[in-house]
């Protein structure tokens, strides 16, 4: 156990459990909505395996109780529970750090991250709304889609509530950021743990924009090589919606970059220096009011939402085009949120 536990502690970031002793680990607890899930279970696996975390509360409307006993036998430092059902919501969220949210129906070929709009927009705002309820300082995030309308609409319900702090809400878009890196790697032919690439924009077909030219380690590649890259990133999820043939969309990989990125914001929260990831949050480094760049995480959150750094011609080109089907994404969360009461 201790071999695999530390193996995944190596190649996902996580910092190895034997470099802390349980008494300097801050307490932390972690809600997973939609724990019994595609994405929920390998999420919960790899939220159980964090050392960071002290206690694990899985949430589902139904078949959590399995979950939660499966992975509580996991002879790691957090302990587990599952909630089935709203009545136990609450106590789900109570005391939460940090609130992540794979719930919601995924999608089947053909289908568009906005075709899932109209079922998942209701599920992430009755959860806001709870969230605001009780557990109104947890930072969130957001993996349910469409995330480019699913974050505006938890912003509102929280505005709502009074307990909207934009440092706490993140659309997560680390998936986006796992797939650039993965691809690139194999056509640049780097050691693909060395690999970084930003990833700017939203969490859609164009609006997603991979930097790679400021992807580190540095590799000559040609312009229709890097336009074959940017296409794969921004389809990737399609891909693998495809490959899945009718039963779903990405989880097991969703699951490794959810638990990335709940990670970072774990090691924000302890005060660790340096957290950057990328994320969708509200930002003003575009005239757009959400938007996904690198995030520098801290005590509060977000600490401070860094610029884009110099863009290619082509990465210009993208982002300008991008612009307006994210613009209308945000409205229309928006509008949602407030139409419906
Ligand atoms: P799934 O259908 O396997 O699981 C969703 C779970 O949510 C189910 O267990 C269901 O019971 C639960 N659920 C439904 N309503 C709920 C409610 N009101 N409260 C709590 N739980 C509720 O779907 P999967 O594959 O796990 O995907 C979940 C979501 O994540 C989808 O919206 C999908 O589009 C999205 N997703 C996001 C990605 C990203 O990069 N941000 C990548 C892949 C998927």
């Amino acid at each position: 156990v201790r071999s695999v536990q530390s193996a995944i502690a190596r190649s996902s970031g996580f910092v190895s459990r034997r470099s802390y002793s349980s008494e300097s680990v801050p307490e932390r607890k972690v809600a997973v909505l939609g724990a019994a899930g595609g994405i929920g279970q390998p999420l919960a696996l790899l939220m159980k395996l964090n050392p960071l975390v002290s206690r694990l509360a899985l949430y589902d409307i139904a078949g959590t109780p399995g979950v939660a006993a499966d992975v509580s036998h996991i002879n790691i430092r957090s302990e587990v529970s599952g909630y089935a059902g709203e009545e136990e919501l609450a106590k789900a969220l109570e005391g939460s750090d940090i609130v992540i949210i794979p719930a919601g129906v995924p999608r089947k070929p053909g289908m568009t991250r906005d075709d899932l709009f109209n079922i998942n927009a209701g599920i992430v705002k009755s959860l806001c709304t709870a969230i605001a309820k009780y557990c109104p300082h947890a930072l969130v995030n957001m993996i349910s889609n469409p995330v480019n309308s699913t974050v505006p609409i938890a912003a509102e319900v929280f505005k709502k509530a009074g307990t909207y702090d934009e440092k706490r809400l993140f659309g997560v878009t680390t998936l986006d950021v796992v797939r650039a890196k993965t691809f690139y790697a194999g056509k640049a032919n780097v050691n693909v743990s060395e690999v970084n690439v930003p990833v700017i924009g939203g969490h859609a077909g164009i609006t997603i924009l991979p930097l790679f030219s400021q992807a580190t380690p540095k590799a000559n590649l040609s312009d229709e090589y890097i336009k074959a890259l940017t296409k794969r990133t921004q389809e990737g999820g399609t891909e693998v919606v495809e490959a899945k043939a009718g039963k779903g969309s990405a989880t097991l990989s969703m699951a490794y970059a959810g638990a990335i990125f709940a990670d970072a914001c774990l090691k924000g929260l302890n005060g660790v220096p340096d957290v950057v990831e990328c994320s969708y949050v509200q930002s003003n480094i575009t005239e757009l009011p959400f938007f996904a760049s690198q995030v520098r995480l801290g005590k509060n959150g977000v600490e401070e939402v860094l610029g884009l750094g110099s863009l290619s011609d082509y990465e210009k080109e993208n982002l300008e085009s991008l612009k307006p089907e994210l613009k209308s994404s945000i409205e229309k969360g928006i509008k949602f949120a407030n139409q419906n009461g």
